[in-house]
Parts: C-alpha cells; structure tokens; sequence
C-alpha cells in the first residue's frame, strides 16, 4: 500500500527520498510524489504511474528547486479518487504553505470538510487526506507552531494515519503522527530519516524508533522528541532494525517472486531450526505462552487471515484437527469482525499475517482480545502491529518478502502452522506418537525435496507455456490440498490476471462443470492417500467434458497416465505434509505464465503488498 519516506539532515533529500521510494515500490501503488524544502520555499513534484515517471520530471527541474536537505515523499495506492496527479500527495493548503504524505484512511472527512470549506479552504483534490491538510494548516494559523498544530489537529482526526508534515515557516523540522498504521524514524548522525517500512531507509540506519499509535514526533536534523496522545514528551526507544540491505538484492534472478520461490528450502530449514531437531524429540516453542494446563484446556481454536495466509490457516484447520482432535474454524478477517463472534477464555485464537500489518486482522484481533481468548500470531514481522498485539508470538522467519504475491512466507507459515500443530498434540492426552513420529520426520526431509523440484524446472515451463494463452483456469484438489488449489488460483490470478478459480474437486459436478469445454484447463493436485482415488474420478468427469487435465501428484499410475494431457510430479510425500510441496509446483507455474505473458510480476495491477485499510 501507500508508502511514506522522510528526509532532515545535510544530504540532498530527493536522492535518499526517491530511493527510498524506490525500495516501498513493492508494497503497491499507483501514484507518486515529493515535497522539499529549503529556507522558506517549498517544491511540489507529483506524478501518476510509476516512480520512474516522477523522477523523470524531477530530473528535468532547475537544480535549484530540487537541491534540498529535508523533505517528505509518497507513493499511493488509491482509496479515495483516481490515481491521477492531483490525487498524489503531498497534498497542502490555500496557500501551499504546508505539505502533508499521508497513509490510511481519514473516515471522518466528509463531517470535517464544510467546516472547512466554510473558513474558504479551496480543494482540489478527491482525497481524504487533503482534509488533513487544511485542518492542520488552520491549527497552525491558531497555535503558530507546526507541533502543536499537529498535536491538535489528531484529536479531532478518526480512522487509520501515518503522517508527515512540513511548514514553509519552520523548514528545521518534519512533524510525523501514527494511528493504527505503521510508522518509524531512522535515527542517524545529524541526519533523521522517517518511514512507513524498513526497507526505505535500512541503507542508511539500523537504528530506530517505532512510533506507536497516537504518538506524534518532532523530527529535525539533529534531535527526534515523541509525545503521547496527551502531549507528554516519551523517552525515545531506540530499536535494532531486523534486516540486512542485501535482503533487496534481486541476487541474479529476473524478479524477486522467482528468487523468493528457490529460497523457500532455506527458509523451511529457517524455520525448523531450533524448534525440530529430529524426529525423536519434542517440538519446542519458546515463545508460545501457554503452559500445560492451559494448552489442555483449548476446546476450540479460531484462525483468523486473509488473502494466502488465509489458505495457510485452512491447512491449519487439517493438520490441527487431524492431530489434536480440537475443531478448527478458519474465517477470513473481514468476515470475523462486526458480528459478535463466539470466543471465550477456553478459545485459542490464532491470527495469521505475513506483514503482521493487515488493518482487517488487526481489527479482528482487538475484538478478539476482548473476549479473553488466547492471541497467537504467526508473522513474518515480529516489529508489526499484530506482533504487539499477541499474547504469543510465533516469528516465521521467511525473511524480507519483496515480491507482492506471497511465496516464501506462505511456506514459512505453512511449516509454523505444522510445528504448532505437533507441539499442541504433544500436550493434549490421547497424541499418536507414530503419527507425530512420521509427520516430524517428513518435514524434516522437505529441505532437500524442494530443491529436487527447483533443481528442475524445465517441465512446469513448458507447462506454463502451453498454457499461457488460456483466458480462464480451474485448480480442483479434495481435502488438505484443497486450500492448497485456492493457493494455487490466487497466485495465477494476481500475477497473470486469468480468471483462476480453486474448487473442492468433488463440487465439479455441482455447478462448476458447466464451463467445462476444450478451452478450459483444469489443473487437479492428485496425491496418494485416502482421497487419491476420488479426485481421480472427478479428472475423468472433467476429462469426459474435453477439458484438458493437468495433473500435479506424487504418483500416477500407469494405466491413468493417459488421462493427463500434462502432468508435473513431486517426490515422494505422505499427503499430510504435501501442501507443502505441491504449492511449489502452482507457484512456478502462475510466475511462469505471467513472465510468458510479460506482466509485471513482482508489482501486479492493482494490489499491495500489506493491507493496511480495511
Ligand atoms: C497473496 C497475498 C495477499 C496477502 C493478504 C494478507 O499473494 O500476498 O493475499 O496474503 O493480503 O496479507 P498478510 O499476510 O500480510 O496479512
């Protein structure tokens, strides 16, 4: 989504600020735009489209204009109004004196704007956030001071913001405020820098400050003061940043979702590591805070995701279910909240995100927590929003994920949601030890099993080929590979655009058949084990439609070999654990196709990389 870099210091700001925006580009966005500041001048540059777009424009400015040592720039993912140029921000008042980069959603506006209109502020724009400018700016007019502007402008602000503002009057000092999205300030040596995400700003500074919400911060070059919400300066609390810049590396491949794909054998050992030594031992998790007593008295477990963590969190629902015997609701976030959700002390609710920043789970998560249920949240970012919010937290450790459609996290949470399945069997009285015993030891061999299938890649190519021109697409699978034909047709939409769509494979016959015909492929994932048998049927129901078949399995036997008009084989797995392998196969066939069609493919139309408005 939106993104948000700040400069103070003695370097010139529309280089770190352009770059940095640079670095934010994989969040999603539409729009772009910079503000700078010199003594009592500000320079606006905007432009629609992507960044190259608004450094063009930049490049072609007198030098003058744009030699500055502080300012604010934006990218935007629009919410409100079209991604046009009068639409990105900053936005600023009558007199242009102010500038403002904003992320979230101000939902008030609409009963703040007459009032504003009324005092003679002029709009020109379809957003939100302009309304946060003129607001500010009439503080401003009252207190004089750009701080106690801001101070007093939040308090009659609702919804979701992170904010930067700047005043031609006080070019020494960048006002910041957060609520409900994220926010950080880079400490350097005489220099600050401010952020909405680490990437645009970790080149520079390990170091910083995590603004929490209802906090606003004075930001000049060489100081950095936090208030609360009742204006009350706070000690500043200094915090190692988690990354290394090499994480940004494309490190040789043509797009960050290919080299996040062929990382994922690391990134299961990553997350093994420390937690399953061998199949003999106990699973450990040090950061689940639930003793014994209070793990045996889980009755009922809610997981609670969007999107592909969603789907990880509906192969949660089999494995957790399979080895605990305790029933599993799995619901999207935005279908949990505003209804009153049943959940109690005895409930564990298990709250799935890669960003840890997805303003619908957040949301669900606070409602949750109302109730007294336990909060476990799996993410990749243990400095997110939902990670403050868990009472325990399960850090997935993928690494920075670049590429807007999940891979590597999905993996990742995959593999927790296994671990924490084990470990939740291990507690309760009546755990299969053989059957713990097999799972641990499987996972203990996908490592080397994903790399047999990234070692070879050449069939799925030409798979992806053949199919690359097919205007529509059906994945269909039966039990724990179901989420993982949802998986599989989200990632082909989001990155190709083909109308993908996942089915339970035995729910064919009941609607979805009638659009079988020679143009449709139907993609079925078919391993050995309790279901093999029936999906195998429903390939031939399709099959009998003239729908040409691919199949994605661990085994096919001879006399089926002909059904297949393609088929892409994984190594030997039970089917418990083969989620975890067949989703490498849908994963390099959707980033295949999008490359044949030549779609942006880290960067898709229309999408973001974290969520953060409901
Ligand atoms: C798909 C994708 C999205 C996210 C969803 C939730 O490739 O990335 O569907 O999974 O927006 O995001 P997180 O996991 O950050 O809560």
């Amino acid at each position: 989504m939106c993104g948000i870099v700040g400069y103070i210091g003695n370097k010139k700001a529309v280089d770190i600020i352009l770059k940095g925006l640079s670095y934010l580009e994989y969040r999603g966005y539409d729009s772009a735009g910079v503000a700078l500041i010199k003594k009592d001048k500000v320079n606006i540059f905007k432009a629609p489209g992507k960044l190259n777009n608004l450094c063009s424009i930049i490049s072609k400015e007198n030098e003058e204009n744009v030699n500055a040592n502080a300012g604010i720039g934006h990218t935007r993912w629009a919410t409100h109004g079209l991604p046009t140029e009068t639409n990105a921000h900053p936005h600023t008042c009558n007199c242009k004196s102010l500038t403002i980069v904003h992320n979230g959603i101000i939902e008030n506006y609409k009963d703040l704007k007459p009032n504003l209109e009324a005092k003679g502020c002029k709009f020109q724009s379809q957003t939100d956030t302009e309304v946060a400018a003129h607001l500010i700016a009439q503080e401003f007019e009252t207190h004089k001071d750009l701080l106690k502007a801001v101070q007093s402008a939040v308090k009659k602000l609702k919804g979701a913001y992170a904010f930067c503002v700047m005043h031609k009057s006080m070019p020494d000092r960048i006002i910041a405020a957060r609520k409900n999205a994220p926010l950080i300030i880079g400490v350097g040596d005489g220099e600050n820098f401010i952020a909405s995400d680490i990437p645009a700003i970790i080149e520079y500074t390990k170091k910083a400050i995590y603004l929490s919400d209802n906090q606003v911060a004075e930001v000049k070059t060489d100081s950095i003061k936090i208030y609360d919400e009742n204006d009350e300066l706070v000690a500043n609390k200094v915090e190692n940043l988690p990354f290394e810049p090499i994480a940004l590396s494309k490190m040789g491949y043509k797009h960050f979702m290919l080299k996040e794909i062929h990382e994922q054998p690391d990134v299961v050992r990553n997350v093994l590591f420390g937690k399953l030594h061998d199949a003999e031992a106990e699973v450990v998790l040090d950061s689940v805070r639930l003793n014994k007593e209070q793990l045996k008295k889980i009755n009922r477990i809610q997981i609670i995701a969007c999107g592909t963590s969603l789907h990880a969190g509906l192969v949660g629902k089999y494995v957790i279910e399979e080895l605990t015997k305790i029933p599993v609701d799995v619901e999207a976030s935005s279908e949990y909240i505003y209804r009153n959700t049943i959940a109690d002390e005895n409930t564990l609710v298990i709250g799935i995100s890669q960003s840890g920043e997805t303003a619908d789970t957040i949301t669900a998560i606070k409602q949750v927590k109302e109730k007294n249920s336990h909060v476990l949240i799996i993410t990749n970012r243990k400095d997110s929003a939902m990670a403050r919010l868990a009472d325990s937290l399960l850090p997935i450790n993928a690494g920075i994920e670049v590429s807007v459609a999940a891979t590597k996290s999905y993996m990742a949470q995959l593999l927790s949601v296994y671990l924490f399945a084990i470990f939740l069997a291990q507690n309760t009285e009546n755990a299969d030890e053989n059957a713990l015993q097999k799972i641990k030891k499987e996972l203990l061999t996908l490592p080397s099993k994903l790399e047999i299938i990234l070692n070879d890649t050449k069939n799925i190519k030409e798979i992806a080929k053949k199919y690359s021109s097919s205007k529509n697409f059906i994945f269909i699978a039966r039990g724990i590979n179901y989420p993982s034909a949802l998986e599989g047709a989200l990632k082909l939409k989001e990155i190709s655009y083909i109308n993908a769509t996942g089915y339970p494979a035995g729910e064919l016959k009941h609607g979805p058949i009638a659009m079988l015909d020679e143009t449709m492929p139907v993609l079925a994932i078919l391993n050995e084990g309790i279901v093999y048998d029936k999906v195998l049927s429903n390939c031939e129901e399709a099959k009998a439609r003239q729908a040409k078949l691919i199949g994605v399995t661990n085994f096919v036997d001879e006399k089926h070999k002909a059904l297949f008009d393609d088929i892409a084989i994984i190594p030997e797995i039970s089917d418990i654990v083969s989620p975890a392998l067949n989703i490498v196969i849908l994963q390099l066939l959707a980033y295949h196709i999008s490359e044949y069609l030549g779609k942006d493919v880290d960067q898709p139309r229309n999408l973001a990389k974290s969520v953060t408005v409901e």
